[in-house]
């Protein structure tokens, strides 16, 4: 008689892990936006900052076609976004208008220390994603 044949590490564990993923991301690209509209709520109120507020607003302006990729991502794959979505929206604002009240140095470190937490969190998943989910790790690298 023949050994019956063990489960795979199930597909549902890797769908799973994947909307896992797919919700953290989510939340950060969302907290990213709110991050800029907080901080160009202060800056971008100042005489005299004109430039750094249209940086900012291209910036934000890319956070918010990565949210929106990632929309419709969590709608493909019909993921629930988190349900901190709310704490998200206020925590990035908080953060963006602090660190911008704090001036535009602090501003930019703050801006620096996100991306650099973002752009290692893109790179363990993208590694994690390589080889089940190659397409997606392909988009996940656009996003760094
Ligand atoms: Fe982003």
């Amino acid at each position: 008689m023949s050994k019956p044949i063990p489960p795979r590490p199930g597909a549902s564990a890797v769908r799973t892990r994947l909307a896992e993923i797919l919700r953290v991301d989510h939340a950060g690209e969302l907290g990213a936006v709110h991050i800029y509209q907080g901080q160009r709520a202060v800056l971008g109120a100042a005489k005299g900052r004109e430039r750094i507020a249209a940086q900012l607003e291209e910036m934000e302006g890319h956070e918010a076609v990565h949210l929106a990729r990632f929309d419709a991502l969590l709608n493909e794959r019909k993921v629930r976004p988190t349900l901190m979505t709310p704490v998200w929206r206020v925590a990035g604002f908080a953060l963006g208008a602090g660190t911008a009240l704090m001036g535009e140095k602090a501003a930019h470190a703050c801006t620096e220390a996100v991306e650099s937490v973002i752009e290692q969190h893109y790179a363990g998943q993208i590694a994690e994603l390589s080889e089940q989910e190659p397409e997606l790790a392909a988009q996940l690298s656009q996003f760094r």
